[in-house]
């Protein structure tokens, strides 16, 4: 069936879960999704790496054991991750017996077969990184990740004959594309073989670390501790034996930020050169997230808590912004406005305001059932709102695959705002008011139901509590599950006659505080609201005739309970049949000044030629007048 076995780094339990974690997380999580919409069988591992002198510093810090502060850290992020809706199938922590087990037996595999001896160095040492560092990796001297002067240290210790496999390594990439992925850091790595690479040393003699995994040769040392880290990939499947391994890890990809290209780049594929295990199949590299420009730290307290986003703003609004803001492969900035803005802007307005207008129509002009969607033959009220849904169904598709998550929410919302406009321009409210336009108005939105049926399908991998409760809301079978990519594909799912639970907001506005607020404000939904119109240019717009009028006489239209026949003065006098009646009283009108269309074509109204337009803003609770804030002379242009 296609296996599909995805893995995040395993976290160092020095630090809490942090807006960084939770990104590769959620990557992890989507690509998972989706490719189960794409019916292959999937395997999701994520975990804690607690060995090392990191950990024995933290935990010192805390008064607690290593294992005791370990566990308390593992902990955090084990139950921060079903909090952003994550799913994994399996939580490996380095500390675990049977991983502990697998790190020995490749590490004596190795040592077998001569790629692993003993020898003296000397070398600088950075405590921080827990690694000896060569003169050509140091910038002035120092560490670059800790910028300390390392300390010169001379040990006897176990190494790992890297270099026997730089040839290797370099033509194994140079001839596989898509192995490290994106190519800026395939490069990264191909430059950085372009130099002789030294052999690695992967052992702590246990004189000054003891928390580890002890080599199997040699109990008075324990093994490096990214040695130690980088198998969980294969331990967790149960490597060697096990259907799992054997069925997964052909088809593993490897989901990391930048900061360890190296090990994942380098020292990984020669383990697994070197243990006689296959190659991982992608290593995908995403970019850094800064906050508010800065990188995030805990000496500059700008370190941003994933579980409190969630719990103000919900897990599905999180991952949105996570994986619409940030170009996979490049750093991205992180802000709370930016956060809302998304909200309100994507969210709340587009997607939301376009679920709740849908839905509202459906209870009110057809009982909450969804109607049958067959059109006449020669109306043209489908536009093209079903090649509009597979395009998006397609470009979706071919941007996941290419780990383009910002791309494919484009799409996405492509297709909303194509949706919303279809509403609009087919005015369903309209087509409601004559019998003779019921099979139009039916045929419109059961395009609208057939449309937001897709669009929950699409959003499922980012937000799968909204394409949940859009389905639950659609009468869709698959409520509590998800639709499958191949249902995306065929337009017409949508099943005629379903009756509709009550309907639901998706998602609230949020209101930024002064300070934030980019004066931008959207409309807040409602059933007959109106979505922007499309877009007119200037010179459209200027062919309208608007012009301040005076009225001068107003009375009511007999026969009508609506109707008002005004004459206006707009530069010359004209009469105006307009539905004010039952806002505003004939004496009331005559002398005010009004805003009208000038240029209108003439209509007959209830017998009476109409020979422009009154603007009001109305709506059903209200009617206003469009006024002037002074007097005007009557038939000034409106500019
Ligand atoms: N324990 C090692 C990984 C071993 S994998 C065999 C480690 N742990 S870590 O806790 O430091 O996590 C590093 C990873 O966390 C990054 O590769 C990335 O996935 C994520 N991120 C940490 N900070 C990040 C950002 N500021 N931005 C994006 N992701 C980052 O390294």
């Amino acid at each position: 069936m296609n296996p599909f076995y995805v893995t995040t780094p395993i976290y160092y339990v020095n630090a809490r879960p942090h807006l960084g974690h939770a990104y590769s997380t959620v990557v992890a999580d989507v690509l998972n999704r989706f490719h189960r919409m794409c019916g292959q069988e999937t395997y999701f591992l994520t975990g804690t790496d607690e060995h090392g002198d990191k950990v024995v510093r933290a935990a010192k810090d805390e008064g607690l054991s290593p294992l005791v502060y370990a566990e308390q850290v593992s902990e955090l992020f084990k139950t921060l991750w079903p909090e952003l809706d994550i799913e994994y199938d399996y939580f490996i922590r380095t500390t675990d017996h049977v991983h502990v087990k697998v790190v020995k037996e490749i590490l004596q595999k190795i040592y077998d077969a001569g790629d692993i001896y003993f020898s003296e160095y000397e070398g600088a040492y950075c405590f921080g990184c827990e690694r000896f560092y060569t003169e050509r990796e140091l910038v002035d001297g120092r560490c670059p990740d800790h910028n300390t002067v390392p300390e010169v240290i001379r040990e006897s210790n176990y190494f790992f004959r890297m270099s026997r496999y730089q040839d290797w390594l370099v033509e194994y990439i140079e001839t596989r594309p898509d192995f490290i992925r994106p190519e800026r850091y395939r490069n990264e790595v191909l430059a950085f073989l372009r130099e002789p690479l030294e052999d690695l040393c992967i052992s702590r003699p246990k004189t000054r670390l003891q928390w580890g995994v002890t080599l199997p040769f040699d109990d008075r040392y324990v093994t490096y501790v990214w040695f130690d880290a980088l198998l969980n990939y294969v331990s967790a499947l149960g490597y060697p034996d096990s259907d799992l391994f054997k069925r997964f890890w052909p088809n593993v990809h490897h989901v990391i930020a930048k900061d360890i290209l190296k090990p994942h780049g380098i020292y990984w594929p020669i383990m697994l050169r070197a243990a006689g295990i296959p190659q991982y199949r992608h290593l995908n590299v995403h970019g850094y997230w800064n906050v508010d420009e800065s990188k995030m730290s805990k000496s500059l307290g700008n370190v941003v808590e994933p579980l409190d986003l969630k719990n103000q703003y919900g897990a599905d609004a999180f991952r949105y912004f996570l994986m619409r803001e940030m170009v996979f492969g490049l750093d991205c900035n992180f802000s709370e406005k930016a956060l809302v803005q998304r909200i309100n802007s994507d969210l709340a307005n587009d997607l939301g305001n376009l679920f709740s207008r849908s839905l509202t129509m459906i209870h009110r002009y057809f009982e909450g059932i969804v109607p049958k969607g067959d059109l006449a033959p020669e109306s043209n009220l489908d536009l093209d709102m079903k090649s509009a849904a597979l395009r998006s169904v397609r470009e979706c598709r071919e941007a996941m695959e290419e780990f383009a998550f910002n791309k494919a929410l484009m799409a996405i919302w492509r297709f909303i705002n194509q949706t919303n406009k279809y509403i609009d321009v087919t005015a369903p409210w309209e087509l409601a008011k004559r019998k003779a336009q019921r099979e139009q108005l039916q045929a419109v939105l059961y395009n609208v139901m057939e449309g937001l049926r897709v669009i929950a399908g699409l959003i499922y991998p980012v937000m799968p509590r909204t394409a949940q409760l859009m389905q639950k809301h659609l009468g869709l079978p698959s409520a509590d599950a998800f639709q499958k990519f191949e249902d995306l594909d065929v337009w017409g799912r949508t099943i005629p006659g379903t009756k509709l639970p009550k309907t639901v907001s998706l998602f609230p506005r949020i209101e930024q505080d002064k300070a934030q607020s980019t004066g931008h404000e959207t409309l807040e939904p409602t059933d007959e609201m109106p979505h922007r119109k499309p877009e007119i240019s200037m010179e459209i717009f200027q062919r309208i005739d608007l012009r301040v009028a005076t009225v001068l006489d107003a009375e009511l239209v007999p026969r009508s309970k609506k109707l008002l026949k005004l004459r206006v003065h707009a530069g010359e006098e004209f009469n105006i049949v307009a539905g004010l009646a039952e806002s505003h009283k004939p004496e009331d009108l005559v002398g005010k000044q009004v805003v009208v269309v000038a240029n209108l074509k003439p209509a007959k109204l209830m017998g009476i030629l109409s020979h422009g337009m009154v603007l009001t803003a109305a709506n059903k609770d209200s009617c206003r007048l469009i006024t002037v804030d002074g007097p005007s002379e009557p038939g000034t242009p409106l500019s």
